[in-house]
Parts: C-alpha cells; sequence; structure tokens
C-alpha cells in the first residue's frame, strides 16, 4: 500500500510555495532551530577528524552521558549498556521499534489525537487502532477505552507523553492505570517522550521508565531533535530492559548499521555542556502558550489550555470547514496550521504553533478574530 507523505512536510511545502495565496505567511515556531553554540561546532570539529570503532549501539560516551543525564534529571536508571540505543532520532527510533518488536497483522493500540505513528506503524504491517481521547476531559487518554479495545491481535499500546498535537500530560495514575491495561493483556507499551523539556503547567512530566515495577514490558523513545535543537543532527534514542533493546539493536544494524559518530560526538557536548545558548527559548514559551490562548478565546475559538509542548490544538468548528479546506483556509490567511485528521482527531480541529516571536502570535491571533468575526457576519 503507498504511503501518503508526512503531514507536517506535505504542509509546510505548500506554505512555502509563495506563489500561491499564501505570500504572507506568518513565521510561526515550533521546536527551537538555532545554530549550534561554539562547544557542539568544537566537538563536532574534532571528531570530523577522528576514526571511530564502529559500536552499532551508539558510542559508548553518548550512552553513558544519555544515562548520566536520565538519572539526575529524572531518577532514571537505564544501563548504558544494555538499555539504550542511539537512533537517527525519535521518528527512526519508533519505527524501528514497531518493526523489530510486532509482527505484520499484530494491532497496536493508540490514544488519539496522536503524533504522525501512523505511517510507521502501517510500514511495519502492523494495524493501528485509534481509541479517541475526549477533548471536554482535557484529551485525558482513557484506560477503559483503551482496555476495550483489546483484541486477540493486540500487541502494544503506543502513547505519546507528553502528547503531540494536544499538549497533554497523563498524570501518574493516569500512567499507572494503562500500565495495568497493557500488563493484563500482556501488551508491550511503546512511549514517544520527546518533549521532556516543554513542560510548563498541570501533573509535570513522568517517564514512564519510573514504573517499570509495574510492567516491565516498556520501551520509550526520545529525539534530541526537540531537547537541544538537535533537528539536523538526527539523534535520539531507545531505552528499553534488555530482553526488548535487543531485537531493537538487531534491528538497527540491518537498517542503518550505526548513527553517524561525527553527530553523537555533538550531541555529547549539547548534554553535557552549558546550557544558555537554549534555555532562553523554553523560558518564553509558557508566557508564548498563555498570550496564543488568551488571543484564540478572543476570537471565539476553544482549546483546552496545553500543559506542554509547544503547540494547541484549536477547535476551528466556527469556521464551518474541515480537513484540507479548513488548511486552506487558514493558510489563505498566512496561517500555518495542520487539521486534526492528520492526527487521528477530528478534522473540525487544527494545531496551532506558539514557538514564534510574539508579534507573530498576536498577528495570528488578530487574523484568527477577523476570520471569525468574518464568518459571524454571514
Ligand atoms: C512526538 C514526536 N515524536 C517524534 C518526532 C520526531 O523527532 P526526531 O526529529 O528526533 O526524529 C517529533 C517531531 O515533531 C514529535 O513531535
Amino acid at each position: 500500500m503507498p504511503l501518503p507523505r508526512l503531514p507536517a512536510l506535505e504542509l509546510a511545502e505548500r506554505a512555502l510555495d509563495a506563489s500561491g495565496p499564501c505570500a504572507d505567511l506568518i513565521p510561526m515556531g515550533g521546536v527551537p532551530v538555532l545554530p549550534m553554540p561554539a562547544h557542539v561546532v568544537e566537538a563536532a570539529r574534532i571528531a570530523a577528524g577522528r576514526v571511530f570503532p564502529r559500536r552499532s549501539r551508539g558510542s559508548a560516551e553518548l550512552r553513558r552521558t544519555i544515562s548520566d543525564h536520565l538519572r539526575s534529571t529524572f531518577g532514571v536508571d537505564a544501563d548504558p549498556e544494555a538499555e539504550l540505543l542511539i537512533t537517527h532520532g525519535a521518528q527512526h527510533g519508533m519505527s524501528l521499534v514497531l518493526r523489530a518488536l510486532l509482527d505484520p497483522g499484530d494491532e497496536v493500540l493508540v490514544p488519539a489525537p496522536t503524533y504522525f505513528f501512523d505511517g510507521m506503524i502501517r510500514l511495519a504491517g502492523v494495524r493501528p487502532i485509534y481509541v479517541p481521547s475526549e477533548e471536554k476531559c482535557g484529551w485525558d487518554h482513557d484506560p477503559a477505552a483503551v482496555e476495550a479495545a483489546v483484541t486477540p491481535a493486540t500487541r502494544a499500546l503506543l502513547i505519546c507523553n507528553p502528547n503531540n498535537p494536544t499538549g497533554y500530560l497523563p498524570r501518574r495514575e493516569r500512567l499507572e492505570q494503562l500500565l495495568d491495561v497493557a500488563a493484563r493483556h500482556g501488551l508491550i507499551v511503546l512511549a514517544d517522550e520527546s518533549y521532556e523539556r516543554y513542560v510548563w503547567d498541570g501533573p509535570g512530566y513522568r517517564p514512564q521508565m519510573l514504573l517499570r515495577n509495574r510492567h516491565p514490558d516498556l520501551v520509550t523513545v526520545t529525539s534530541l531533535s526537540k531537547n537541544y535543537a538537535f533537528t539536523s543532527w538526527r539523534v535520539g534514542y531507545v531505552n528499553a530492559p534488555a530482553h526488548l533493546l535487543e531485537p531493537i539493536h538487531r534491528a538497527l544494524e540491518w537498517d542503518v548499521i550505526n548513527v553517524g559518530d561525527v553527530a553523537q560526538a555533538a550531541a555529547v557536548a549539547a548534554l553535557t555542556g552549558p546550557q544558555d545558548w537554549i534555555e532562553p527559548s523554553f523560558a518564553t514559551l509558557r508566557s508564548r502558550r498563555d498570550l496564543l490562548v488568551a488571543g484564540l478565546a478572543r476570537a471565539g475559538l476553544k482549546t483546552p489550555p496545553p500543559d506542554a509542548g509547544v503547540f494547541a490544538f484549536v477547535d476551528f468548528g466556527p469556521l464551518g470547514v474541515v480537513s484540507r479546506a479548513l488548511e486552506d483556509l487558514l493558510l489563505s490567511h498566512g496561517v500555518t496550521a495542520l487539521a486534526g485528521d492528520a492526527f487521528q482527531g477530528p478534522a473540525t480541529h487544527a494545531r496551532v504553533l506558539y514557538g514564534g516571536s510574539a508579534a507573530a502570535l498576536t498577528e495570528v491571533t488578530d487574523r484568527l478574530a477577523s476570520l471569525t468575526a468574518g464568518v459571524r457576519r454571514t
């Protein structure tokens, strides 16, 4: 079955087509896009002149660095030798995990709306079963609904924590309940935890690995793209117990052999060096979120205030158009936002990014206000 394009990339290209109706596009930021600081550039320069032993699990230094980071920041214990694997980002990590641990014909349960896992699940020959979360509950995941969706073919539960696109964070008891459902039915829990530094409110980010005693079959995928502005370097990692990591490691060897050593050396420097080049980007995001939510309310548009991430999942129902037509309408007003069906959620909704400047966000909500006012008048 031919796969569609990754929705965010397709929309970004459409938006870039300045010859179309969207020449007056407002720059809307997602994750920080920053030049690397001197210490990261220097680490990459030195690495470029070195010869590296081939280590398909990833550089021993980077795995040790990540293990130290997980312990000191979150209290998570991850054995760098047996429980960590370096990947080409979280996208590669999750795709690999799905192909390594699941078989064609298996089913994976995915609370939705959710990030773009659909293509990678189908690439693995697996069937995604989306379990809708409810907006009126702040997009909270419903363990009873998840359990009701289990069939004899179900092998895994996939959670996005924090959730992209809703900014939802499961609180501790909710995570425990979801893991208990998985344990009862012998499911592996796959968690994408790519937004660990983008947490503003609510119950806080709780790595599922803190609950390892509850259920041993947990696999977490994380992205340095988001947390260290590493989008261009393509580095992420998988954390899993040895019995699950070993098949994932073997799949990585067949897939890509190993991740580039220069990028891994740069990642060590990014994790261990000063953080003053990137911290200001995170420091402004909470207030940007507040600015967006307040502006949306003035425009008559609703969203549960997101606890985490860099996006709000907005109900554009008042505009009366859905899906691609909604994206086109927003684009024609200079607003780039991906419709909810790209996230297996309602097509009346769209994800609005709030990582840009305060001026850009004000411009976004001003234009949305004139759009909704126009609809109300007609
Ligand atoms: C939830 C989530 N997972 C994974 C990715 C991709 O991460 P990476 O660049 O590390 O592949 C993204 C990027 O937007 C994301 O939002």
